[in-house]
């Protein structure tokens, strides 16, 4: 598997990771996921995104759709993953297989968080590995490829 081109996309407070309520999350900062995964797969060319804006997200996944010759995008949504329809729609609309993840198993916490509204139409979900769900991430897209791409 060489070649593909993955777009690691993180939504809002993901900007924080490493301080932001350690316990939960773990102290890996985001800067450090994203270099433990080129070096994981480093077959891979990988491009990194962070927002704490929906729109920015939604515009990012649009581009990626129509320029760049990406082939998946992984994506923790953070809280936008429970109540983001636009988020939601953008994922639909586009073909590039998206996959959900998280950092913590968002159905042993609170309840709000036990709904994934973009679920549905993501390729995959993954939670609760904390930093390895990325990686996790990463290896269901590339067993993906080639299924569905534009
Ligand atoms: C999260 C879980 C979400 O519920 C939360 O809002 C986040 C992070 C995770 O990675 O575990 O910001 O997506």
């Amino acid at each position: 598997m060489s070649g593909h081109k993955i777009l690691v996309m993180n939504g809002p407070n993901l900007s924080r990771l490493g301080k932001r309520e350690p316990e939960i999350y773990g102290r890996t900062t985001l800067e450090e996921v994203n270099e433990g995964l080129e070096k994981a797969f480093p077959e891979v060319a990988f491009g990194f995104f962070q927002s704490e804006h929906e729109g920015e997200l939604i515009d990012r996944l649009f581009e990626a759709e129509d320029h760049g010759g990406w082939s998946g995008v992984v994506l923790n949504a953070g809280a936008l993953t429970h109540y983001s329809i636009a988020l939601r729609d953008a994922i639909s609309a586009v073909k590039l297989p998206v996959v959900e993840v998280h950092l913590s198993n968002i159905y042993a916490r609170e309840e709000f968080r036990r709904k994934s509204v973009i679920s549905e139409v993501c390729a995959g979900v993954i939670g609760g590995f904390g930093v390895q769900s990325y990686h996790l991430g990463v290896r269901g897209l590339q067993g993906l490829m080639g299924k569905k791409k534009a």
